[in-house]
């Protein structure tokens, strides 16, 4: 048989996104865990509630024992208390009614207590990978996030975890149950009837087969579904995140057919997966019911031939249907079993990737400051640096920049100005050679001490949510308002500020869409200058600003950036006549080092540069 409603070629649909492809293992939707990371995963999620696994387990089998006792009981009535009370004794089949609902009663018990105890561990255990998700995504170093896109990282902690859910809430207990009252209606059976209860114990062959059979191919489908459900919402989230370019080049007719084509695919996995369900259901039932209509005419067989209790046939009969009837929805636990694996596995995965900016595991102290702003030397020793996908940026790079002394670094577009930056910030590490502060290598301080030590603000000047108060207090969280208030005028921020609508308390909102781009560099400005830092790097912090506003922030900068190591990287050259030094950089190399002055008199890159700029303010 084929699927019907399937189209595409299968190889189409294993893909992640249409435009991927290689070798590289971020193109796929999951990374690759490592052998037992799965399991590892698990035993880790569940060991600290080891205690509370424990009694729901107790409880679901007391709650099992109790609920098989029914149809033994209606057996002794048919075979033992009516014929009694026929005989005018009535003590057997009270006795039969009360234990009836004595048991029922029990069963209920039981299966709250074990409902509550579960729900506990369901909780627990859901909280905790989230968490865990969460915590290791933000940990992960920077290259990781620009290949693996936060679409994903939002998958796994929603779909993944949600089927994890499933399967704990529902799927695990279901299907313990089954698995427990086969072994109890087996031993119940066969110690009433040997023959009737062997017949069941076969039947059960069959049935197997089948499971197996759905569980080989559904669970092929599930993993091609959980990638499908991820593209859907990669797709989502890059094209709201992006609204802005998708409304400006009128990408909405592009990224709706994109959309069409991935909601479709998971749509059409998911018939996949329901028909690979409807085939099984049909195969358990007949199984199911061939089995009872057996066991009913060889039963009634024997009945009549008086070599099988009347009592123990109904017995049987009803037992089997208490067998039977979950084994439909065996498929459906088994699948949200197949499911959970699938994206479990996908969180193994990802929480098995180790930062490769990692934290040292003997951090060592910068030596201790001199006075309050001396700032820091930054040695560049002998770097090299390529990005994981591309050639090498920086190739050789030694540069020292003495304490307390602002650079500025100019360069065509490309030359390797933002990286250096980052190698600073210790966004990557080099490829070798080192980079120091102070004469430590930025590999030996704890991240604590580098965040102290080193800040940058760049173009983007992104706010989070919250005030604008709050924004600024990122620096230092421990700062007064006083604080707050003295950095944002420092920086020429606190007018517009004022002029807003709850002043400082103002909510920035989404991404700080109420607040002009040169609006949330002044705020990032005054961030960083709250957090005093001894080396301050500014990349293209002021290029949003009007004229006026990065004059106001210049006159502030030497205020700002005195006694501090700065480093300005700024395409507009009035930025740079506050500094010290004058870097040019092109292609990862420094061609040109000087004053401002020296270079402008000189021949090079710097004086053409300065010239021409000269020239369009003429
Ligand atoms: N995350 C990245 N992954 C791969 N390559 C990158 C990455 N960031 C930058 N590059 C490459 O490294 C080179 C240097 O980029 P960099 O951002 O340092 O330039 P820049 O001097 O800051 O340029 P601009 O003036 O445009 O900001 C460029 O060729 C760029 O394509
Ligand atoms: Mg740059």
């Amino acid at each position: 048989m084929t699927a019907p409603t399937t189209t595409a070629p299968t190889d189409e649909e294993d893909r992640p996104a249409p435009p991927h492809s290689g070798g590289d293992p971020f193109d796929r939707d999951s990374l690759p865990a490592p052998p037992r990371a799965t399991a590892a995963l698990l035993r880790s999620l569940l060991a600290p509630l080891r205690a509370r696994v424990a009694l729901a387990t107790v409880l679901l089998l007391l709650q099992q024992a109790a609920v098989q006792t029914g149809p033994l009981l209606v057996a002794y009535a048919i075979d033992r208390a009516v014929p009694a009370f026929r005989r005018d004794d009535h003590g057997p089949l009270i006795a039969v009614a009360v234990a009836y609902v004595l048991s029922a009663a029990a069963a209920g018990a039981l299966q709250s207590g074990f409902i509550l105890a579960s729900a506990r561990v369901n909780q627990d255990v859901l909280l905790d990978l989230r968490g865990r998700i969460f915590r290791h995504a933000q940990a992960l170093s920077i290259d990781f996030h620009e290949r693996y896109t936060s679409g994903r990282l939002i998958s796994r902690s929603t779909t993944d975890v949600e089927s994890l859910r499933e399967l704990l809430s529902e799927g695990l207990q279901e299907l313990v149950t089954v698995i427990l009252s086969f072994v109890y209606i087996s031993a119940v059976l066969l110690w009433l009837d040997l023959g009737l209860g062997a017949v069941a114990v076969l039947s059960f062959v069959p049935l197997y087969l089948l499971i197996r059979l759905y569980q080989h191919r559904a669970g092929r489908i599930f993993s091609r579904r959980s990638t499908a459900i991820a593209a859907v919402i990669v797709k989502f989230a890059e094209t709201m995140n992006g609204i802005r370019p998708v409304r400006a080049f009128r990408r909405e007719a592009v990224n709706d057919a994109d959309f069409h084509v991935l909601n479709h695919r998971h749509e059409r996995i998911n018939g996949d997966s329901m028909l690979e369900m409807a085939r099984y259901v049909v195969g358990s039932r007949l199984v199911a019911n061939l089995a009872v209509a057996g066991i009913v005419l060889w039963g009634a067989h024997r009945v009549a031939s008086g070599t099988l209790a009347l009592g123990v046939l109904a017995a049987a009969v009803l037992y089997l249907r208490r067998l039977y009837d979950p084994i439909d929805r065996l498929g459906m636990f088994l699948n949200s079993y197949q499911s959970a694996a699938a994206s479990l596995e996908k969180v193994a995965g990802l929480l098995a990737q180790v930062p490769s900016v990692p934290e040292p595991a003997d951090p060592r102290a910068l030596p201790a400051l001199a006075s309050r702003h001396p700032g820091r030397e930054v040695v560049f020793d002998d770097v090299r640096f390529a990005y994981r996908t591309g050639g090498e940026v920086l190739p050789s790079f030694s540069l020292t920049l003495p304490a307390g002394r602002t650079v500025a670094v100019v360069g065509s577009t490309g030359a390797g100005k933002s990286t250096l930056a980052k190698l600073l910030a210790r966004f990557y590490d080099p490829t070798s050679g080192r980079v120091l502060l102070d004469g430590v290598d930025l590999r030996e301080l704890s991240v604590r001490e580098l965040r102290r030590g080193v800040v940058m603000v760049t173009q983007e000047a992104f706010l989070f949510s919250g005030t604008v108060a709050e924004n600024i207090a990122i620096g230092r969280p421990d700062a007064t308002r006083e604080d707050i208030e003295r950095a944002a005028r420092a920086i020429g921020a606190h007018d517009f500020i004022s002029a807003l609508p709850d002043g400082y308390d103002t909510d920035v909102r989404k991404r700080g869409g109420r607040i002009s781009a040169g609006q949330r560099q002044l705020v990032a400005f005054a961030r960083a200058l709250l957090a005093d830092p001894a080396v301050l790097i500014l990349d293209e912090a002021t290029s949003s600003l009007d004229v006026p506003g990065e004059r106001a922030v210049q006159r502030a900068m030497h205020t700002v950036l005195r006694g501090r190591t700065a480093v300005v990287i700024a395409h507009r050259l009035s930025t740079v006549e506050i500094a010290d030094r004058v870097l040019v950089m092109e292609h990862g190399r420094i061609v040109e080092d000087g004053t401002p002055a020296e270079l402008v008199a000189g021949t090079g890159r710097f004086a053409d540069l300065h010239r021409a700029w000269r020239d369009s303010l003429a």
